[in-house]
């Protein structure tokens, strides 16, 4: 292999087309190479193909969905998890767009989770789709994951459809793989939905209502803290707390820059 200065094949490569190009004026259009010239330029425009499938390659290697896929087949096969020997058997990752600009982040999947194998598809789900799009979007344009990534198991015959709030121990052993998600997707902003995700990811343990209305810091993104679907769920005064997480959310608009409509604006008031 002989190695050659870029700006050197570059020059070179000006001169055959502008030369070649002459020749086509000049209504020239085969051109009689002797073999040993024939056979390079065939190596060269080889060379140059692969080079390209290559670089294709790479970039569809690096994309954000394959990235994604790669962090769901480490915490697969991440024996801590499956270790600690208190979660059930099935994944439940994420779901919607890791292109999104911004990120809902819960604490683990429950019964309805399990058995779609899809992050906030139950009650609660139903609730932050709602949410999404009242801020103007779409649950498909958006990243929903969960810190922990198996519904947590309760032991005895048959768990049914109860469902409980995973452990310190079950977050810390998940938190790497919310975090390498966060590194991928890389939001604008990060939403943690109720104080388990708080604590897990912000390590606040203090009253959710007091993380609220900040911006706080995960891993180096902007991440802001609100009630958890199910808590407005089962609020008793539902119309002050439903304002209350809306107010965060308009916060979330504001960092992504979203425009807010003054019906927006009032919502739950
Ligand atoms: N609650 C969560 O925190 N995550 C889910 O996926 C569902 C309910």
């Amino acid at each position: 292999m002989e190695v050659q200065k870029r700006s050197t094949i570059t020059n070179g490569l000006r001169s055959l087309s502008s030369y070649l190009k002459k020749l086509q004026r000049s209504g020239d259009d085969y051109i009689r190479l002797n073999i040993e010239s024939a056979n390079r330029l065939k190596n060269i425009k080889t060379s140059i193909a692969s080079k390209l499938a290559n670089d294709k390659y790479k970039k569809k290697a690096h994309s954000k969905p394959h990235l994604i896929d790669d962090i769901k087949g480490k915490v697969y096969e991440c024996e801590k998890i499956r270790n600690l020997g208190t979660l059930r058997e099935k994944l439940v990752f994420s779901s919607g767009d890791p292109e999104s600009d911004i990120m809902f982040i819960g604490e683990a999947p429950g019964y309805e989770e399990e058995l779609k194998g899809m992050p906030f598809v139950g009650p609660s789900g139903q609730l932050l789709t709602k949410i999404i799009n009242a801020m103007g979007l779409n649950r498909e344009d958006v990243y929903i994951s969960n810190i922990v990534k198996f519904r947590p198991l309760i032991e005895g015959p048959d768990q049914g459809t109860s469902n409980r709030k995973p452990s310190s121990e079950e977050m810390s052993v998940s938190l790497p793989y919310i975090l390498d998600e966060i590194e991928v997707v890389k939001p604008k902003v990060a939403v943690a939905l109720g104080g388990t995700a708080m604590q897990g990811l912000l390590s606040i343990n203090g009253p959710l209502s007091s993380a609220r209305g900040k911006i706080h810091d995960a891993h180096g993104y902007k991440t802001i803290v609100t009630y958890h679907p199910s808590y407005l769920l089962r609020s008793k005064s539902p119309n002050k707390d439903k304002r209350k997480l809306w107010e965060d959310m308009l916060m979330a608009m504001q960092i992504l820059g979203l425009n807010i409509s003054e019906k927006q604006k009032n919502y739950f008031k």
